[in-house]
């Protein structure tokens, strides 16, 4: 069955590593993502936006994820990601979601607090472990678009506020990483990441994974991140297996010709990432 984040978290703490989230698009991210979890014995998070959930239908998105984790027999969690109310999130968890993140970082602090605080009271009722935000990660991920100028590094004291207050069980926090390719390498605060993990009492959750040097990766481990989520290289590495495939044989037809290779591509970036976050053995 799917798990939430919770049944993994202690673990991960104890043994200093991070437990990635791979964003599930269609079928093949599903089985990428799966296999390669259970070929590094690895915990998985499926991390479904908003925009993919209306791709692939809240239904679609239930039932692959849930025939993946009754498989797999490793333990998986199905993340919402970027949730941006009250209302997608309870839809999520009545689907069969077992986690979900509130993105609030949009509206004040004051706000962010009192609507995160709802959704965690919702959650928690029912089991289900919840990510919060705090600062605005730059870049673009479908819905979610900030431009780089205007992203907001968290400020430590805040963070810690905001922790107490909601007592979410994963905190992202903006601390220079953005959405999509990096143009030059991330500039990471990792004395941000080092002062707020040490304060509460949730691992810190670094998202825009893609692009990020795996130095800066192990640092942001060491320092107190617990959850790394990764989107754009693997739909990188799968467009480009497809465009590949396609160059080569322009009257190839078949979809399983150019999504077998792509499928296998996504498998063996998630491969790395889950050694490199230091997951693999771990379930
Ligand atoms: O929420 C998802 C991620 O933060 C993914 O970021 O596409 O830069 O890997 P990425
Ligand atoms: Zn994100």
């Amino acid at each position: 069955p799917l798990v939430p984040m919770t049944a993994f978290l202690e673990d991960a703490k104890k043994n200093k590593y991070a437990v990635g989230q791979f964003n599930i698009n269609n079928l093949e991210f599903v089985q990428a993502i799966t296999q390669a979890a259970i070929e590094e014995k690895s915990p998985v998070i499926f991390g479904v936006s908003e925009g993919a959930m209306r791709y692939m239908g809240l239904e679609y998105t239930v039932a692959m994820a849930k025939a993946a984790s009754e498989m797999a027999g490793v333990p998986i969690a199905l993340h919402l990601d970027h949730g941006s109310s009250f209302e997608v999130v309870m839809k999520c968890i009545r689907a069969g979601f077992s986690s979900v993140m509130f993105d609030g970082s949009h509206h004040s602090f004051e706000d962010n607090i009192r609507l995160t605080k709802q959704v965690v009271e919702a959650a928690h009722a029912v089991g289900v472990s919840v990510e919060g935000e705090l600062g605005t990660i730059g870049g673009v991920e479908d819905d979610v678009n900030v431009d780089e100028d205007a992203a907001t590094l968290a400020k430590p004291a805040e963070a810690i506020r905001f922790w107490e207050e909601t007592k979410v069980d994963y905190l992202a926090i903006a601390v220079g990483t953005a959405h999509g390719m990096y143009k030059g390498e991330p500039k990471i605060h990792f004395d941000i990441i080092e002062e707020v993990a040490k304060n509460i009492g949730a691992p810190v959750v670094l998202h825009g994974g893609s692009g990020v040097p795996d130095e800066a990766i192990r640092k942001a481990i060491s320092c107190g991140v617990g959850k790394i989520n990764v989107n754009t290289e693997n739909q990188v590495a799968c467009t480009a297996v497809i465009r590949e495939v396609l160059a080569a044989k322009p009257n190839e037809i078949d979809p399983r010709k150019y999504l077998t290779p792509a499928r296998d591509a996504i498998k063996e970036v998630v491969k790395g990432k889950i050694r490199l976050f230091g997951s693999n053995n771990r379930a």
